[in-house]
């Protein structure tokens, strides 16, 4: 077969082109029509050469749609993952493959590394919704609480804060600083979610996520009337009223594990689409009940954007850095440990 690309007609789907990715087809099939694969695998085949000449790699949050997740990504997780695997990696240029703040992320703890995110418009609902100066009047009015800032954030409001969470890892920081009262911004969900969990007194932030505020209680109660026996999982940054219906509740990675760990025969994961057809691709014995939402910020990263990004090296994240090293900490502390005054 020799079928041109529709983007991009020096891209062809060769009979090379379909032995290079038959196996990578063979991860996703359950997940991604046969019509389609003439279209991803010159792209993913591309994209798969560039990197091994240029020394790159590519970071793959769990949103992402299964194409790039599981044919051109070299490190997949949730947030907390890709930042951890941030530090390991020796490759020139990293990817993300994700939205802007992770970009931030990766290139905060890669100060000298290109770090490129594919499209600028892969912003975020909770980055938007607090600023560095918001943070400044929030220090003001409680004064000695330490702020616990979502990775969710800009760089400048890392900058202001005294510590990162994710929601993989929110209660543990919390319950870590040994303080009777913590800030925890943006997300006003993952810190009321968290406050039930944790020792002390949580002041929330009115931040919110588009994809999981959407989801109402009565959408679950309606789903396990549909669906007898299926096992909710949502993600924490859903209104607790959601999270109180929920059979589990935790980070994407959290998810993935639980799936992995019980295998339940039908399950719903109450989060961003792609996120349920890249664990569906791994397990096709599970049945996956599929109301969701899709991020617009993390759909704007495509494998032609990807491929762009890689051909080009843009875009490039660039940070200040008078103000990256204030924001790394906070970062540093996250991935660490830390307690106020140590
Ligand atoms: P995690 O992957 O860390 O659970 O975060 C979800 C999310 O919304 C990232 O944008
Ligand atoms: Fe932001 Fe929500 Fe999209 Fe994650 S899913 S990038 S929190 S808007």
């Amino acid at each position: 077969m020799n079928v041109a690309n529709r983007v991009r007609p020096d891209l062809r789907f060769t009979s090379e082109v379909e032995q290079n990715t038959a196996p990578l087809y063979a991860k996703v099939r359950k997940v991604v029509p046969q019509v389609e694969w003439p279209h991803f695998a010159p792209l993913i085949d591309r994209i798969n050469r560039l990197k091994a000449e240029k020394n790159a790699v590519i970071l793959g949050h769990n949103y992402m749609t299964p194409e790039i997740f599981h044919c051109v990504a070299d490190f997949t997780g949730d947030s907390l993952a890709l930042a951890r695997n941030a530090v390991k990696t020796d490759a020139d240029i990293i990817v993300m493959a994700g939205v802007h703040f992770m970009a931030e992320t990766a290139k905060l703890l890669n100060p000298n590394k290109k770090v490129l995110i594919p499209d600028l418009g892969a912003g975020c609902t909770l980055a938007e919704s607090v600023t560095a100066a918001d943070v400044r009047a929030l220090k003001a009015k409680h004064p000695g609480v330490p702020v616990v800032t979502y990775v969710n954030t800009s760089a400048e409001v890392k900058a202001e804060s005294d510590i990162c969470c994710t929601s993989g890892n929110a209660v543990e920081i919390v319950n870590g600083l040994g303080v009777p009262q913590v800030i925890m911004l943006p997300d006003e969900y993952l810190a009321l979610n968290t406050a039930k969990l944790v020792k002390p007194e949580v002041i929330t932030w009115k931040g919110r996520c588009v994809v999981h505020e959407q989801f109402t209680a009565a959408d679950i109660q309606q789903l396990r009337q549909s669906n007898p026996g299926v096992v909710v999982l949502a993600h924490p940054e859903c209104a607790p009223e959601v999270i109180d219906v929920s059979d589990y509740a935790g980070s994407t990675a959290g998810m993935a594990d639980y799936v992995a760990k019980h295998k339940p025969a039908k399950v719903v994961l109450v989060t961003e689409c792609s996120m349920s057809d890249n664990v569906a691709a791994e397990y096709p014995e599970i049945d996956f009940v599929r109301p969701c939402n899709l991020c617009p910020f993390m759909k704007k990263i495509s494998l032609e954007a990807i491929l762009w990004a890689l051909e080009n090296e843009q875009h490039q994240v660039e940070i200040d850095p008078a103000l990256a090293a204030r924001a790394r900490l906070s970062v540093e502390r996250m991935l660490n440990g830390w307690k106020p005054g140590a």
